[in-house]
């Protein structure tokens, strides 16, 4: 679990914009001193901002920012290091809790049939394999803290099919079975797949312009959408209630796990 009452380890991917900017803020509230936050992306102005409100939120956590996560050609070696040298101002007591934010909605202008080999691939290689990749790092060099808890941030695509996001909703569907699956070979770490529900983000907006389907992209425009601050509270209260299954897949419209 993620105990709140101590100080927390808190590593946000993609954290630079849109959902993973809001998780920071709704999470460094409930942040005990001593916390550490190491916010993960490509660029490193919004990262910076994102670190500015968090302080403002919350003065005292130590913010980390590393700016070379490019998932498509992910630096193993360098995120490595990073990550290793944020150790030192961690102890056993910290509670790491780990949120997979970084993703992409693929070409919505094209159906799954009209995808070639390369396509696919590096789709993939942005939104499972790296994440695969990185979430192996954190848990080895963050492995001093007791307590860990990985959540993936998935999506109602990963379980129900949508016209033009074929590799959206496979890429989903592969990363919260690779969660199920680790949530069981590995019983000392907390895994949950947490969908947000639609939220107004520049993903959003993609979808709704460029989508081939007029009636999947009518839907989408007409979509009532969740507030990113509430649906990232509602992550929080999640993971302080603590009731999920691990592995499970958990949506922002779903009654809280009990
Ligand atoms: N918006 C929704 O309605 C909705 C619904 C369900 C689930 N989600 C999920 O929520 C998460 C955040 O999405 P969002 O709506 O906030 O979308 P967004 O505004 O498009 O943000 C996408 C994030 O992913 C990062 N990213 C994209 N490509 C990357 C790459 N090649 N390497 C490293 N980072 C990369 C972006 O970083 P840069 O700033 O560097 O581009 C950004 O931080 C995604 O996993 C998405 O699937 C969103």
């Amino acid at each position: 679990m993620v105990n709140f009452e101590d100080s927390v380890c808190l590593v946000v991917t993609g954290a630079g914009r849109g959902y993973g900017r809001a998780l920071c803020l709704a999470v460094v509230p409930h942040m005990h001193k001593k916390s550490v936050v190491i916010l993960l992306g490509r660029s490193k102005d919004p990262l910076e901002q994102t670190k500015l409100f968090m302080l403002q939120k919350n003065s005292s956590v130590t913010v980390y920012i590393y700016d070379g996560l490019e998932c498509s050609s992910l630096n193993e070696d360098s995120l490595s290091k990073f990550v290793s040298e944020c150790v030192p101002a961690l102890s056993s007591t910290h509670s790491l809790l780990i949120l997979h934010n970084c993703g992409t909605v693929g070409k919505p202008s094209l159906k799954g049939t009209d995808y070639k080999l390369l396509e696919a691939n590096q789709y993939m290689l942005i939104n499972f394999s790296s994440m695969v990749a990185v979430n192996n790092i954190l848990l080895k060099q963050l492995s001093v803290c007791a307590q860990k808890t990985v959540v993936n941030i998935s999506s109602l695509c990963a379980v129900q099919p949508s016209k033009g996001l074929s590799l959206y909703c496979a890429g989903k569907a592969a990363r919260d079975m690779f969660f199920r699956v680790a949530a069981e070979e590995c019983l000392s770490v907390r895994f949950l797949n947490y969908a947000p529900g639609p939220m107004k983000t520049d993903m959003l907006e993609e979808i709704q312009s460029s989508c081939y389907d007029d009636v999947t992209r009518d839907m989408f425009k007409g979509i009532q959408c969740v507030k990113m601050e509430d649906s990232a509270a509602k992550l929080v209260t999640v993971l302080r209630e603590d009731k999920f299954v691990s592995g499970s897949h958990v949506d922002y419209f779903d009654p809280l796990p009990s």
